[in-house]
Order: structure tokens, then C-alpha cells, then sequence
């Protein structure tokens, strides 16, 4: 697919054929997503590839404890049917003040890469700065080490919905020359 057919066809994915997905073909997407800029070329990251059930059960629970009540439409109990979960962290000590920076726009890279494959996957954050509790819990869950914060959690598998059609916001209103 060219490169702008996959900027504007990728969407979010929650339902997943029960296809396995390869760990040669995770390899191949962290190894793209390891080209993301990152503060001072720090190149922070960590992919922790979660395929255990009793993992994702752990993780869907988690996710939905934290969930503020304005966001219940979205539950994460999906989180149990993807065949597999890649958690993008990042090493504090090479964040450079920006873990969250660095995390999302390996994430970003990894969702492009994700689709151009064919895969289908749903940003989620695994990070909150107004909830702690929700990163330390991932964090003890899965034996990270104190300095290593998870940042988002990537369910992702063969598509098993088409999303309905997404309305754009508009372009003309967006853009600001010279001044807002
Ligand atoms: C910061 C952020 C947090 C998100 N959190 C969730 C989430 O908790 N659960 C979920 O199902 N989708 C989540 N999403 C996915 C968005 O709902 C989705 O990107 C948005 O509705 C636009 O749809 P699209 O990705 O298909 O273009 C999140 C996306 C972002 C960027």
C-alpha cells in the first residue's frame, strides 16, 4: 500500500480473527517503530509482547478500573480476545523528561506499520498522569523494572470488523497562516 493510502486508511481495530500473528512479524513492527524520533536520540524503548490469556484478562481488568466514568463507552474487555498485546515502554534514564513523547510516537509508527501489514490494532494508554496507579500496576504485572514506564498498550490481530466510515474534522478550520 503507498505511504498516504496507509495514513488515511488506517482506524481502530477491537475485534480480532483468531488468526495467530507471527513473532517474526512483531519483529518486523518494533524494528520499524524503532525509527521514531525520540529526545535526544535516545531511543528509549522497550516492547513487551503479551500473548498469555491470563495476561490480557489481568490487563482488561486493570485498564477498566481506571477508566473515568466519562469514558465507559469504551470498555477494554476486548483486550482478552486480541491475539496478542505489544506494551510500549520507555527507560526513564534515556527519556530525557519526555517518556510520554517517546512512547507515543513509537506507538504512532507502530500502528502505521501495523496496518500496512494488514493488521489490525487501537491505540490505548497505559500511562495516565492524573492515575499512577494504572502505569505501576502494568509495570508489577509484567516484572518491568522500577526505571521503565509503560506508555500505551497495543491490542492488535487480523481484522475481524470494518469500522463505519470516519468523519473528518475540517481542514480549512485547522489550519492558521502566520497567526491563529
Ligand atoms: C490518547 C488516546 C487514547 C485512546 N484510548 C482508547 C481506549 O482507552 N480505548 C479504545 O478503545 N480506544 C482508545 N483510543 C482510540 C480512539 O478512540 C480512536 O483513535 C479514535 O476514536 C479515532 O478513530 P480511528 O483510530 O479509527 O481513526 C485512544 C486513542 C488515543 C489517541
Amino acid at each position: 500500500m503507498e505511504f498516504e493510502a496507509v495514513i488515511r486508511s488506517r482506524r481502530s481495530i477491537r475485534r480480532f480473527r483468531g488468526e495467530g500473528i507471527p513473532d517474526s512479524l512483531v519483529a518486523e513492527l518494533v524494528d520499524l517503530a524503532r525509527h521514531a524520533p525520540s529526545s535526544m536520540n535516545g531511543q528509549p524503548w522497550h516492547f513487551v509482547v503479551v500473548r498469555s490469556e491470563e495476561s490480557k484478562a489481568r490487563l482488561a481488568e486493570i485498564k477498566n478500573r481506571y477508566c473515568p466514568p466519562e469514558k465507559r463507552a469504551y470498555q477494554a474487555d476486548f483486550l482478552r480476545r486480541a491475539p496478542l498485546i505489544v506494551l510500549v515502554c520507555v527507560d526513564r534514564e534515556r527519556s530525557y523528561g519526555r517518556e510520554v513523547e517517546n512512547g507515543v510516537l513509537a506507538t504512532a509508527t507502530l500502528l502505521l506499520a501495523a496496518h500496512r501489514r494488514g493488521l489490525g490494532a487501537v491505540y490505548m494508554s497505559a500511562y495516565a498522569a492524573d492515575a499512577p496507579g494504572l502505569a505501576e500496576e502494568i509495570r508489577q504485572l509484567f516484572g518491568i523494572p522500577a526505571g521503565v514506564v509503560p506508555i500505551t498498550m497495543i491490542p492488535m490481530g487480523r481484522p475481524g470488523e470494518v469500522p463505519a466510515a470516519k468523519q473528518l474534522s475540517n481542514l480549512e478550520k485547522m489550519i492558521h497562516l502566520e497567526r491563529f
